[in-house]
């Protein structure tokens, strides 16, 4: 009975042993491990490596588009030469039309300044206009223009085309000047080759020539001649 009593009173004593301890984890090495292998940080680091990868190839094509914008092309008429323009047969007087004939062929020169980019015409169109109407056009195959290069056509308009109000006015008073002003158009479709295989985007600029040309029948203004005239070209854009 005593025996039972003190065992109980020595239950009621606190406990002053070694501490109990949890069960030790599980060695470092074999917790990243088992990190590496959670498929969630396995996606978090794809994704970073994937956007690192996806900014780097940004940067490095803005910089390279950068550096290869292309230049706009030059254009010069370098010479004219025409041999008849002259309006008559005032058919239909009601009408205010008459019959312009002529004959002019213009020299132009377009440079292409590009370093990196050859130009290819897809189309390429001449029109000759006066008092803003429309009388002579031609077309030009395609053709393939080199880098640094400058090319030369040579459109010749020739034949008989009406001419309305604004043209009729503007020749009378011309005729009496010696010297026609005469515009010459370049309508284009155009791709720069880029790279070998590679070819941009398709270009429409337009190169606007305001030429003036001395009257054929006046020689005072055929021997004062005709000045080369820079075109203004559209930017490739
Ligand atoms: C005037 O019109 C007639 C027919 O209406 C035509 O035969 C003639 O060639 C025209 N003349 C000119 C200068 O256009
Ligand atoms: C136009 O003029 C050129 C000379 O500049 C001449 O050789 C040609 O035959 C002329 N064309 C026409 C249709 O009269
Ligand atoms: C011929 O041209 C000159 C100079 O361009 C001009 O002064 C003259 O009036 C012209 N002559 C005629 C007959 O139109």
């Amino acid at each position: 009975m005593a025996d039972r009593e003190h065992k109980v009173e020595h239950l009621d004593q606190p406990f002053y042993g070694p501490p109990v301890l949890p069960p030790v984890g599980p060695p470092a090495a074999a917790a990243r491990r088992r990190c590496v292998a959670d498929p969630y940080a396995l996606c978090c680091r794809a994704t970073r490596v994937v956007t690192i990868v996806v900014i780097a190839i940004g940067v490095v094509a803005l910089v390279l588009w950068l550096v290869s914008l292309p230049n706009a092309l030059k254009a010069y008429v370098d010479a004219a030469e025409l041999t008849r323009f002259d309006l008559g047969g005032n058919n239909d007087s009601s009408k205010q039309q008459q019959l312009l004939r002529y004959n002019l062929t213009v020299s132009v020169s377009i440079r292409n300044p590009n370093r990196d980019q050859a130009v290819l015409y897809r189309r390429l169109e001449a029109v000759a206009l006066y008092g803003g109407e429309r009388f002579g056009y031609v077309d030009f195959p395609r053709t393939r223009q080199g880098r640094k290069s400058t090319m030369v056509i040579r459109p010749s308009f020739s034949g008989q085309g009406v001419l309305t109000g604004a043209g009729t006015a503007a020749f009378g008073r011309e005729k009496k000047e010696g010297f026609f002003n005469i515009n010459v158009k370049l309508h284009m479709r155009v791709r720069l080759k880029v790279m070998i295989f590679v070819d941009s985007v398709e270009y429409r600029p337009d190169v606007d020539c305001y030429i003036r040309v001395p009257d054929p029948s006046n020689a005072t203004a055929v021997a004062l001649g005709f000045t080369a005239t820079r075109c203004r070209v559209d930017d490739f854009l």
